[in-house]
């Protein structure tokens, strides 16, 4: 069951050096996370191991971002994302994230694996209110529309500044 982590301002930051390693299943619940991740969320691999993956969820974190990642994944892709991450004292970790999926000798998929990186602070900066305005849309729109409406938005947003989500996520790692 997720636990209920009161948010604060106290913010960890990932070392360059830093890698936050984690696997799942097929529908994220956790089977592997590495000493880093430990460390970092201050959760030791007794409450990890077995649990959802959203335990680590931020509530400044965007449905539609995870939404997206979902239906990315389901399509068989790899998928990036600057992720905010709620730690267990409530301080938060901002990661540049790449998620793929963990395909057996038959080719299929039997869950995920996600290595995290520190992001520059160039991304921060610009995902912060892109990612704002995503929650606030969710919030107007409801549960059920809000986070494809958000997805719409944040498209939208790609091609005011003529470029692919992709190419987003690669800019604000190289300004
Ligand atoms: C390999 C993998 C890694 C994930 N890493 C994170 C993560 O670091 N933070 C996070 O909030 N969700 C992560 N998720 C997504 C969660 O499973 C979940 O979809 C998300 O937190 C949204 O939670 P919700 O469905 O309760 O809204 C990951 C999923 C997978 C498959």
């Amino acid at each position: 069951m997720k636990n209920r982590v009161t948010p604060n301002n106290n913010e960890v930051r990932l070392r360059d050096d830093e890698f936050i390693v984690s696997k799942t299943d097929t529908r994220g619940i956790i089977t592997y996370v590495n000493r880093i991740f430990m460390q970092i969320s201050g959760y030791n691999e007794k409450e990890l191991l077995g649990v959802q993956h959203n335990l680590i969820r931020h509530p400044d974190m965007p449905r539609g971002a995870f939404k997206l990642m979902w239906d990315t994944l389901n399509a068989g892709e790899e998928f990036f994302a600057y992720v905010k991450n709620l730690c267990k004292d409530g301080g938060y970790y901002w990661v540049l994230a790449n998620v793929t999926p963990d395909i057996n000798a038959d080719g299929k998929v039997v869950g995920f694996y996600s290595v995290r990186r520190k992001p520059t602070d160039d991304a921060i900066r610009a995902v912060t209110p892109l990612y704002r305005d995503m929650l606030e849309i969710e919030q107007r729109e409801g549960a059920k529309s809000g986070p494809q409406r958000s997805i719409e938005y944040l498209q939208e947003f790609c091609e005011r500044n003529n470029t692919r989500y992709e190419e987003l996520i690669w800019s604000l790692d190289n300004p």
